[in-house]
């Protein structure tokens, strides 16, 4: 099986995540440097494979690259292969148009496919798999919610950014004796919420998993006010909702396989707090994107790094269909088949979650 890879593709998926450049690079450098194969690139995800939009990737093309955000390939969060909008007689129609993406593969002499993604992108992955394409999976998302590997590159960027933005709001929230309610991506987990809110010594954390009683909120703050604090810090997830409330939902897009984008809870609830606090100032921050762009930290340089060797050492074995993940500090892999749909929650009785009510956080409940 080792013998005959001559040719690899790599493309990025999804929403983009720093440290996607580091894989790239990874991917590249050791498959030219260890294995002789040739390396090329897909742009914009999916879509650049079925359109046979390819650039090659050689040590120039990835040089330079480690530490930026981003991806030189370009990503799409739209474009599902296998129920793909296309012009037919001046109709758009979905259809499964993944048989071009094989032939495509084939004509360009490509042995095996490196998909670097979310679940969105990893699952179109098992099913090319299953299609017969050699696919070996590396796991991105901010949100850190694939249950098949202990943590997701690009996590730890967004809690380092959410991280220093927590300090930046400490100091303002002080100076004007606020209330400041920070806003943090995740979608339907709490993981950048939790571990951002603990690094960023906040008051109160709300996370999809535990629902807030905003009641709870306050009684918060107003214990804080008894100590002599002045001022209250609140991390929510975008996700977060309360007791007898819904997610807020900021936009709806319509073309997106996962079409719903959330974002705004952090104004509802400066909203409902003004009902009930009267003597402090309540702003709200949403960081949004800001959590996925710029330089990637040294950590999610480092596992970017270890994933990439890892998929190229997956392709060498003849180990396809699997995901490299990470096991406690050691680097492994999974079967996509057992990858999918199987998404990682913070658990409500948790040690993190033990740890941060231990030092006095308050989940609003
Ligand atoms: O999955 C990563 C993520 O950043 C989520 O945290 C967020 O809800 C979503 O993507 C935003 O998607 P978009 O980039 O399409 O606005």
């Amino acid at each position: 099986m080792a013998e005959k890879i001559k040719k690899i593709a790599l493309l990025t998926g999804g929403g983009d995540c720093p440290g996607l450049n580091a894989v790239i690079r990874a991917v590249t450098r050791t498959a030219i440097l260890q294995y002789g194969y040739e390396v090329v690139g897909y742009k914009f995800g999916y879509r650049g494979l079925y359109n046979n939009e390819l650039i090659p990737l050689t040590l120039d093309t990835v040089s330079g690259i480690l530490h930026r955000g981003g991806t030189i390939l370009y990503s799409s969060n739209k474009d599902n292969l296998f129920d793909y909008t296309v012009e037919e007689n001046g109709v758009s129609v979905k259809k499964d148009v993944s048989d071009v993406a094989v032939e495509n593969l084939k004509k360009e002499g490509i042995d095996a496919l490196v998909v670097i993604g979310g679940d969105g992108t990893l699952t179109s992955a098992r099913d090319f798999g299953r299609k017969g394409v050699n696919v070996v999976g590396v796991p991105k998302t901010i949100d850190n919610d694939l249950a098949a590997t202990d943590v997701t590159f690009g996590f730890n960027t967004a809690i380092d950014v959410a991280t220093e933005a927590l300090d930046r709001l400490h100091t303002t929230a002080e100076s004007h004796h606020r209330i400041m309610i920070c806003e943090v991506m995740g979608r339907n987990a709490g993981w950048i919420a939790l571990e951002a809110g603990i690094a960023g010594s906040a008051d109160v954390i709300l996370l999809p998993e535990i629902p807030y009683d905003i009641n709870k909120i306050v009684a918060k703050i107003k214990e804080r006010q008894k100590q002599g604090k002045v001022f209250s810090i609140i991390v929510v997830a975008e996700g977060a909702k309360s007791l007898d409330g819904e997610v807020v939902v900021n936009k709806v897009v319509a073309d997106s396989p996962d079409p719903i984008r959330l974002g705004g809870i952090a104004n509802k609830l400066a909203y409902d707090l003004e009902q009930l606090i009267k003597d402090n100032e309540i702003r709200s921050t949403i960081l949004g994107h800001i959590q996925r762009g710029g330089n990637t930290s040294t950590y999610d340089r480092i596992l970017s790094t270890r994933y990439g060797v890892a998929a190229v050492e997956l392709i060498n074995e003849g180990k396809f269909g699997n995901m490299v993940c990470l096991k406690g500090n050691s680097i492994s892999y999974e079967s996509l088949e057992n990858v999918i749909g199987h998404t990682k929650n913070v658990d409500p009785n948790g040690e993190i979650v033990t740890v941060a009510r231990k030092i006095g956080i308050s989940f609003g409940d």
